[in-house]
């Protein structure tokens, strides 16, 4: 067994700077990835941070875009929170030798992005979180951090009290890739979990094949509530073949969204009268499909992204890496032609309810990034804000997680304002899905010792984790796991979608449920003890389901229009009766959901919800 005071689960932007952050505040901290940090999903950002840096610019007009792109379902507190933060790590980030894009002057570039009132988007090329990531390890290694890369982490090692509020976890238990090897590591003060999204539950997406949202289910089954987890963002920017993304960056820099009439639609047709291309992403991704469902879209799929007038000098300047994905994915010179592109899964605006310190309601638990939601972003992430939520967040976990009160949460999780049970409208049976994780999160895998002992639980979870290895590689007949991930990613992008209708979330539900019972079935192909990437994938897809589940019911419960969040029954945002956060509780294999009410009053306003246009 392995024992630091700190573990940091994945080595992606939250990862790195939580790790940093435990590092300073003293604790020997170790990061557990199933990737080389530099791989990570942070390296695909392109367009950048924002951050209020400029005379003209506060964080007080950050928050109020941000609560404004929200569609009014952040919580204030975190909002502020984030906005506040951000221009001091960004600055941090320079002093730290990132390579940030540059005025005449030596200024760090700012440029505008969707739906920010002021261009408060700093920005490295289009390359931004490659330079993040690079500048982020350069200080992990320096500090002589321990990372155990190519180690996948299976599940968490959490106590098993009733009431997951009475729960600890203390540490992890983790697959040595080139080996075979499996461990636990225990943590002595805390665990963070920056895992990042569930992209891969959908099968058009901008994100890499690593993002199976594998912190979000293993929380989730050890009973932290996932939140807002239907609130999913389709990029409008992505190309058609291959899901790669085409930033914002090259709207902010002044691309124009043509449709198959050569109309520049987003003026034309009013989605967005003022901001145009520029309007928030679930507008212009609403916009787009509008356009191709009423014909005017070329090859009856995409639109048209054009920034052949910015010259060739600006574009390589600023946005060379685009040059090269529409070169490279679609065989587009974009400096001569317009690039095909099409709304595609990004991100994750919900996952895992933590508070503004990453703390989430088992004790010793962390999570921040993609994979946590401190309700930042609410209904719609704004673009270049994601970042921000890395380095912000990422660093609270980091002290936090270290005992270093970096300052207390505004609102702690669990006193969030009066809960609400409700019931799931649901075509199938939701209960008794069952999951390799319940042989913690709901008893049975802590036979022996002392339930409430950390070696006793780190031990009985290793039991547990090879037992599922053992009967995963020992079955004589089955499916294969890519089948099973395929019918869900086909339905998540067929069903639940930027457009959703009652009856297609009930067929994806029922897809899910199919697609579970497939999976008790499934047969791993590759009987080898070492980089068994096909037993990998198998667990991975297990998390997909679980995850895909959560997005489903919590679109199906939602009964309103906010955000990027559109039903054909309730076309308008009803904040009588939804100004309030989706959660699920995981139930012995089932969702159980409830809802919480979203907090507006910050720290010297309350935001009034406003009618949203652009
Ligand atoms: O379009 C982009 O460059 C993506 C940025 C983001 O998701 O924040």
């Amino acid at each position: 067994m392995y024992e630091h005071d700190v573990i940091v689960v994945g080595a992606g932007g939250a990862g790195l700077r939580a790790a940093i952050a435990a590092q300073e505040a003293g604790a020997d901290v170790a990061i557990v990835s199933k990737l080389h940090p530099v791989r990570s999903h942070t390296g695909a950002a392109e367009g950048g941070i924002n951050a209020a840096l400029r005379e003209g610019d506060s964080w007080e007009d950050h928050a109020y875009d941000t609560m404004k792109g929200s569609d009014y379902l952040g919580d204030a507190p975190a909002i502020e929170t984030l906005c506040q933060r951000s221009p001091y790590e960004v600055i941090q980030l320079e002093h730290w030798g990132m390579a940030f894009s540059r005025e005449e002057d030596g200024r760090v570039s700012q440029r505008p992005f969707g739906g920010l009132s002021f261009p408060r988007t700093t920005y490295a090329g289009a390359e931004t979180g490659h330079h993040l990531l690079h500048t982020l390890y350069e200080q992990v290694v320096k500090r002589g951090i321990e990372v155990y890369d190519e180690w996948h982490v299976l599940n968490l090692a959490v106590t098993e009290e009733e009431r997951p509020e009475d729960r600890t976890c203390h540490g992890v238990v983790a697959y040595d890739v080139a080996t075979g090897e499996l461990s636990g590591f225990k943590a002595r003060d805390g665990v963070i979990l920056a895992t990042g999204g569930p992209g891969q539950a959908f099968d058009h997406t901008t994100n890499a094949v690593s993002c199976t949202g594998d912190g979000q289910a293993m929380a989730y089954r050890a009973g932290v509530p996932l939140e807002d987890m239907e609130f999913i963002q389709f990029h409008p920017t992505s190309l058609p073949s291959t899901g790669v993304l085409i930033s914002e960056g090259v709207r902010g820099e002044g691309g124009i969204l043509y449709n198959a009439k050569g109309e520049r639609f987003m003026f034309e047709h009013g989605y967005a009268s003022n901001d145009g291309e520029l309007a928030s992403r679930d507008v212009v991704s609403r916009a787009e499909l509008t356009e191709v469902n009423e014909g005017r879209g070329i090859e009856d799929e995409y639109v048209h992204l054009d920034m052949r007038h910015l010259g060739e000098e600006r574009i390589i300047d600023r946005l060379e890496n685009i040059v090269h994905l529409a070169e490279d994915f679609e065989g587009v010179d974009a400096t001569k032609e317009p690039m095909p592109v099409k709304p595609g899964q990004h991100y994750a605006m919900g996952g895992i309810e933590t508070d503004e310190n990453g703390e989430t309601c088992v004790s010793g638990l962390y999570a921040a990034g993609e994979c946590a939601c401190a309700s930042v972003h609410g209904a719609n992430r704004l673009g270049g804000n994601a970042l921000p939520e890395l380095i912000v967040i990422g660093k609270r976990a980091g002290y936090h997680a270290a005992g270093k009160e970096m300052e207390p949460a505004k609102i702690e999780t669990g006193q969030r304002g009066e809960y609400e049970t409700a019931t799931i409208d649901s075509p199938v049976e939701l209960g008794e899905g069952g999951s390799p994780g319940d042989a913690v999160a709901d008893g049975g895998a802590v036979a022996a010792g002392d339930p409430a002992d950390p070696d006793t639980v780190l031990n009985a979870t290793v039991r547990a984790e090879q037992d599922r290895i053992d009967e995963l590689l020992n079955k004589e007949d089955g499916v294969h796991h890519s089948e099973v991930r395929s019918k869900v990613q086909q339905s998540m992008t067929r069903n639940v979608n930027v457009f959703r209708e009652e009856d297609r979330l009930k067929q994806a539900l029922r897809d899910i449920r199919d697609a579970r019972d497939e999976y008790q079935n499934v047969k791993v192909m590759d009987p080898s003890r070492t980089f068994n990437t096909d037993l990998l994938q198998t667990i991975e897809t297990q998390n997909l389901l679980d995850l895909a589940e959560a997005i489903t019911v919590g679109a199906l419960a939602r009964r309103e229009f906010r955000g990027a969040h559109w039903r054909a029954e309730a076309q308008e945002r009803n904040d009588d009766e939804w100004l309030k956060h989706t959660m699920l509780s995981w139930n012995r294999g089932s969702p159980e959901l409830w809802f919480r009410p979203v907090i507006l009053e910050g720290e010297n306003k309350t935001y009034e919800p406003k009618i949203r246009s652009y």
